[in-house]
């Protein structure tokens, strides 16, 4: 019989079976993505550029004028210095991650993760037979523990891959942190993945920042985002990437030999999206609220322990005094709550958390937040 991939059987599917639909009398806080429909300005300019007939093969990165916009968005919102010959158009982030690693890390090599981390970083790194290094953050604000990371590195690692604001722990990186992993990275000569999908979404006091726009990051960070997330365009499947040219050029070898480039008649709605800054900020106001009402509802709930969710839209919970561990917890609070989280165990480092996705009306919330807190006051 012919063999399968060896790293197949070591790799999992992250949350796959929690985004089955649950019966319609539950609550449902798992599935990461916006509940709002794409804008429809947005939606029209596709459906415009398929009446043109767009449909023909393009330039391999992303049409010029696409990469473009992506590069002047990228500087004006965020500082980054980027150029549209070092733009890279993916079908989706999670593609110009599983990129990165191909193009700049080998079979062997180790990559470090902060954990517990989006469950799609572990798979992507077993699958390429490169290993996943797990460095716990720091269990009371979910913010990077550098003496473990200091105690984790080897003269295997490569790379290690960052994401803030950070699913699934809210958190959301201060600026001396960012700096310090750009020494930790120097000193190491790592690469830095930054995965930046949910950078809109801050709701503390210090803003997003690349790593790539402080000292000594820009040699050595990949840039990764997308439309998923802030445009409310999951099913697109779009992302972006940018980096040193030496980086995008292996990541553009990549893309050319798996997906040659994303729909020609995409492009010029993922253009036009990013000049749609008033339709984010109506999403990105409802999220801040959402946050704000989530906090409002967990608070003083028997058991459960929230540090402040400083961004993206996630909240995760510590449930280790409830007694129950992870999968138990999310098991009743089924059964018995009738809502429906992730348990932290799907992802390493992620035992004794609950993982909420408050993605959903205001009603929802509220309706959700006092099922766990009558279930867990009268256990
Ligand atoms: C941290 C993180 N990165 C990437 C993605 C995927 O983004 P995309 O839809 O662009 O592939 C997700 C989706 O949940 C995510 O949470």
């Amino acid at each position: 019989m012919p063999s399968i991939n060896k790293n197949i059987d070591n790799v999992g599917v992250g949350f796959a079976s929690f985004f089955t639909p649950p019966p319609p009398d539950v609550i449902r806080f798992t599935v990461g993505q916006p509940d709002f429909v794409t804008p429809e300005v947005i939606r029209n300019e596709a459906i415009k550029s398929l009446e043109n007939g767009e449909t023909f093969y393009t330039r391999q990165p992303g049409s010029e004028s696409l990469c473009e916009s992506v590069a002047t968005y990228l500087k004006n919102s965020f500082n980054i210095n980027t150029s549209m010959d070092r733009i890279l158009i993916a079908p989706g982030c999670k593609q110009t991650i599983l990129y990165s690693l191909m193009g700049l890390g080998n079979p062997g090599e180790e990559v470090m993760l902060l954990s517990p981390s989006w469950a799609t970083y572990d798979a992507q790194i077993k699958l390429l037979g490169m290993t996943p290094i797990h460095v716990p953050v720091k269990r009371d604000n979910y913010h990077p523990d550098f003496e473990a990371m200091e105690a984790a590195v080897s003269d295997k690692t490569t790379m290690i891959l960052i994401n803030s604001p950070n699913n699934p722990t809210g958190a959301v990186y201060t600026p001396d942190e960012l700096e310090r992993i750009i020494k930790f990275a120097e000193k190491n000569d790592l690469w830095i993945l930054s995965d930046e999908i949910y950078a809109t979404m801050t709701w503390v006091d210090w803003p997003h920042i690349s790593p790539s726009t402080l000292p000594g990051g820009f040699e050595r960070t990949i840039v990764i985002g997308g439309w998923s997330k802030s445009w409310a365009m999951t099913g697109w499947r779009l992302g972006f990437v940018t980096g040193p040219e030496n980086a995008m050029n292996a990541l553009f070898k990549c893309h050319a030999n798996a997906a040659t480039h994303v729909p020609t008649f995409l492009m010029p709605a993922a253009e036009l999206a990013l000049s749609c800054h008033d339709e984010v900020a109506t999403m990105t106001d409802a999220f801040r609220k959402r946050r704000e009402k989530v906090m409002e509802e967990l608070t003083g709930i028997k058991g459960i322990n929230v540090p402040t969710p400083e961004g993206a839209f996630y909240v995760l919970m510590d449930v280790t005094k409830t007694g129950m561990d992870d999968m138990t917890f999310a098991k009743r609070a089924l059964e018995e709550a009738r809502v429906h989280l992730i348990p932290g165990s799907l992802m390493e480092k992620g035992e004794g958390l609950v993982r909420i996705s408050y993605a959903t009306s205001i009603e929802n919330i509220e309706e959700g937040c006092k099922r766990l807190k009558n279930w867990l006051n009268n256990l």
